[in-house]
């Protein structure tokens, strides 16, 4: 079993480079379908999401090659609507765009459900809503979303029942080539919609509006290829910087945009972080106490329901009460019960945590419960006396580039093992 290990205390000093967007890749690795074309795409970051989604298109037929650590060449000339097996689909969420994007080529699309993290019940009825209003019938049942159009989609005005950033992605995808056009109303902003528009757009689509709640797509007949780089991941960027405040480290945190980190800098200033913006990179430094805070997570750009679990684990190192209200996800506090492990103190009532900080962490073995939980474990294990020892590390190796080798190269003293006995750790 691999397992990470920390022995904490050291405070993290240096650079680290953000990688690319976890949440962008996947929807412009999938909209690539629709592109029926040549395209390179950059700044991928190394993760199992992204090796996933590449896997997946290449079992309908696209011819993926390596063209550097971080690009592929993505050919979707010769891809087929086949239907793609459950299983595979299961391993991700963002499987589901898939189907937006058969069903844009091909007109119809059957796709095995997705996964993803488990946080309670994820439905997808907005999705279904959507392609449905585009003239498709779609059935959701016995593990696959099977969804058929007569004569391919048609262009609809969509008003979402909630901010969903998954069906706003797969709207966009799936009404990028019909006719007329497509107007999304209540569409999520986060910055990976205005990427994967930039994307389409990039190849010859007709978006407007993207990251605001109204988003038009006017049809057109068919897509070229092009080079295009992902934007750097804010939630990567915001597990450095609590980590940097966790740790009362110095940590220039290279390769962002500061303007999608402002919810997540701010709250970090309440807490006693100071913070140095730049054009693409941040300064991050603690040097006093902690403070406490309250935050609600939500939709962009209010604080993101991801950094929940890191910004728990920054209040639980400050003196004092802290609150946690989250509005997105049923089942975002399951990473609790690991940090109660480590001696935190955290009610949880419903959809709201009450964090009674200051009390000193001590390393323990904990599970990484899903990827920002195993986020929030590492942080915890680095500020914390003693030994870490995380399991489920494939929770965390879906969404962080490198964590491992990053976190040691500003101090760190972490590795990875392949076994429960081999914890005869030489730090650096
Ligand atoms: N919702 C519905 N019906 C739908 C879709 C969503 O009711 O058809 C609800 C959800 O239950 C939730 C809210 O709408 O309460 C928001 O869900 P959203 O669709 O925005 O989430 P998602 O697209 O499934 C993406 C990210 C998540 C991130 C959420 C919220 C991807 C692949 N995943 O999920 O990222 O938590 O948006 O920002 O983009 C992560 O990276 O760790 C991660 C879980």
């Amino acid at each position: 079993m691999e397992k990470i290990v920390i022995d904490g205390g050291a405070r993290l000093s240096g650079k680290v480079e953000i990688s690319g967007m976890k949440n962008a890749a996947v929807a412009v690795i999938f909209a690539c379908i629709t592109v029926a074309d040549v395209c390179i795409i950059d700044n991928l970051p190394q993760i199992s999401d992204v090796r996933q989604s590449l896997e997946m298109l290449s079992s309908i037929g696209a011819k993926i090659r390596a063209v550097g650590r971080n690009s592929v060449e993505i050919d979707t000339r010769k891809v087929k609507n086949k239907v793609v097996p459950a299983e595979l689909a299961r391993k991700m969420r963002a499987s589901y765009y898939l189907a937006g994007a058969c069903l844009a080529r091909f007109g119809s699309a059957k796709v095995g459900l997705p996964g993803g993290c488990d946080f309670g019940s994820r439905p997808i009825d907005q999705h279904v809503k959507a392609f449905t209003a585009m003239g498709a019938t779609v059935n959701v049942g016995g593990g696959f979303m099977d969804a058929v159009t007569e004569n391919g989609v048609k262009s609809a005005g969509i008003f979402f029942d909630c901010v969903t950033v998954g069906a706003t992605i797969n709207t966009i995808i799936a009404s990028v080539l019909c006719d007329g056009v497509t107007v999304i109303e209540n569409a999520a902003r986060e910055p990976h919609i205005v990427d994967l528009a930039n994307f389409l757009n990039y190849c010859g689509a007709n978006i407007t509006g993207a990251g605001t709640d109204v988003i038009k797509i006017k049809g057109v007949e068919k897509l070229h290829g092009c080079t295009y780089s992902i934007i750097p991941d804010m939630i990567e960027a915001g597990t450095f910087m609590v980590a940097a405040a966790a740790t009362g480290g110095r940590l220039y945190i290279d390769n962002v945009i500061p303007k999608h980190l402002e919810a997540i800098t701010a709250k970090l200033c309440e807490m006693g972080a100071e913070i140095e913006e730049y054009d693409d990179a941040m300064l991050v430094t603690r040097r006093g106490e902690l403070l406490p805070a309250n935050v609600k997570t939500l939709p962009y750009p209010g604080f993101p329901t991801d950094m929940n679990p890191q910004i728990a684990t920054l209040m639980c190192l400050a003196k004092g009460t802290s609150h946690i209200s989250e509005t997105i996800w049923d089942g975002r506090f399951r990473y609790v019960d690991e940090l109660r492990r480590m001696g935190a103190m955290i009610k949880v009532d419903g959809k709201l945590a009450v964090v009674e900080g200051g009390a000193q962490l001590t390393g323990s073995c904990v599970r990484a419960v899903d990827l920002r939980a195993g986020a929030a474990m590492v942080i915890a294990g680095l500020a914390c006396e003693g030994r870490t020892e995380i399991e489920d590390v494939h929770y965390i190796e879906r969404g962080y580039d490198n964590i491992v080798s990053k976190l040691r190269s500003v101090g760190a003293k972490i590795k990875k093992i392949n076994t429960p006995d081999d914890a005869d750790m030489k730090t650096g």
